[in-house]
């Protein structure tokens, strides 16, 4: 048994809980259409992802790290934001800023599903948000 390695060619990791275990697919995916559930990120920052109306996972999982000076924040399902608590920052559901102060949207990874577990990578190419390539490159 040789024990996987942390990241893959692309920099692309298997997403886990906060304990460090993997987090199967199939835990995420039993909640509810429009549930946020939050994983270690690929930096092991916490990443939303999101169940879609189809009961599949959205291709892209959102950074829960504020653009402003970098806090964490809570999604608030009734308000369909993120809210940062710290200066007041809101973000849409897709991680657009809706007001600041913070300056730039949150950033965004791939999520697929592999096996039973999700796999997160880096995402480089044209932010889907605003049509130009990504800040964070
Ligand atoms: Fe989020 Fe300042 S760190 S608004």
């Amino acid at each position: 048994f040789l024990p996987r390695p942390e990241a893959d060619e692309q920099g692309g990791i298997l997403a886990k809980d906060i304990h460090g275990k993997l987090i199967p697919g199939s835990q995420i995916l039993a909640a509810p259409a429009h549930s946020r559930a939050l994983v270690a990120g690929l930096s092991g920052e916490p990443t939303y992802l999101t169940v879609t109306e189809k009961g599949e996972l959205h291709p892209w999982g959102i950074v829960d790290n504020c653009t402003h000076l970098g806090c964490t924040f809570p999604w608030n399902a009734n308000e369909n934001q993120f809210q940062c608590p710290c200066h007041g920052s809101l973000y849409d559901a897709e991680g657009r800023v809706l007001r600041g102060p913070a300056p730039l949207p949150l950033r965004l990874t791939h999520v697929k599903i592999e096996g039973d577990y999700i796999r997160l990578s880096p995402w480089t190419e044209t932010d889907p948000r605003t049509g130009k390539m990504p800040w964070w490159v």
